[in-house]
């Protein structure tokens, strides 16, 4: 049976862990070969080498989003490799933990670049191929903390808000060019950032992160990548400039505790 990625060519941006190696993993399995685009290059290599073992289409490209002529070199690599570019999935972000008073002008630059400017890089140099095309597909990684505010997570929180009305201006520009874009909004996802938020406790940190949720746990990078895979997919054919949260229920939430007298 045909997957529902049948011959597309794809690029995943942080394909090399997470978020990005579950989707770029999905892709291959729906039928989509993938540019595996990542800082580390042995990451990078890992998710290309079972892709392949398992009988798929995809090449490994060490490169940074924040890097222009890197962004550019990823979408010729595409081309040069399978002939065309159907979908973006702009997914590298990064945040850096501090109090905006006590953040520096560097650490604010750096996120800002990875984040926002990475997410806008990948559609400047894609979106030319898919107008050439006809067609085309960007997902953009947003997240929860582009609709909210975390303490001490400033930088990230104006990044990923930009990210997200970034998404609505592209799919706006090219609707009438067969190009969707839409963006996701994970809440807290199981993977490296246990170990790097946590701080030397990532059992500690999955256990408040998943307790603050509703659903009572943290989500797991399938759950992203399911619905990447739906927007990449012709099923969202009717679906632009729109955002999705993937959060377990804590955007549901006012933040404010349960009313005396009632247990849920
Ligand atoms: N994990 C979460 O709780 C969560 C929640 C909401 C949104 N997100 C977003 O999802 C995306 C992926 O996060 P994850 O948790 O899967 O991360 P992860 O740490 O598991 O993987 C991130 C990958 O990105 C690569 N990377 C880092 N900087 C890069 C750069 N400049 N250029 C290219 N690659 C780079 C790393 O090498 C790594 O392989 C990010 O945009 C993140 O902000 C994550």
């Amino acid at each position: 049976m045909a997957g529902k990625l049948q011959n597309k060519i794809a690029i995943v941006t942080a394909g090399g862990s997470g978020i990005g190696a579950a989707t770029a993993r999905r892709f291959a399995r729906e039928g989509a070969a993938v540019v595996i685009a990542d800082l580390s290059g042995s990451r990078a290599e890992r998710v290309r080498s079972d892709i392949v073992s398992a009988g798929g289409r995809a090449v490994a490209f060490k490169m940074d989003v924040a890097d222009p002529e890197a962004v550019e070199a990823t979408v010729k690599l595409a081309i040069d490799s399978f002939g065309r570019l159907d979908i973006l999935f702009n997914n590298a972000g990064m945040a850096e933990v501090s109090l905006i008073h006590e953040t520096s002008l560097e650490s604010w630059q750096r996120v800002l670049a990875v984040t926002l400017t990475g997410t806008f890089l990948g559609m400047k140099y894609a979106i030319p191929v898919m107008r050439r095309q006809g067609s085309g597909v960007v997902v953009n990684t947003a997240s929860i903390s582009g609709i909210r505010g975390d303490y001490g997570m400033g930088s990230y929180n104006a990044a990923k808000a930009g990210v997200i009305n970034l998404t609505r201006t592209a799919a706006l520009e090219n609707a009438r060019h067969g190009i969707r874009v839409n963006c996701v909004c994970p809440g807290a996802i199981n993977t490296r950032v246990a170990e790097i938020l946590g701080k030397g406790h990532p059992d500690e940190f999955r256990q408040r992160m998943g307790a603050a949720h509703p659903v009572g746990r943290m989500g797991e990078a399938d759950e992203i990548a399911n619905m990447v895979t739906f927007l990449a997919s012709d099923e969202a054919s009717f679906i632009t400039g729109a955002s999705f949260v993937v959060d377990g229920g804590v955007t549901a939430s006012t933040g404010l505790p349960q009313m005396p007298g009632i247990q849920s």
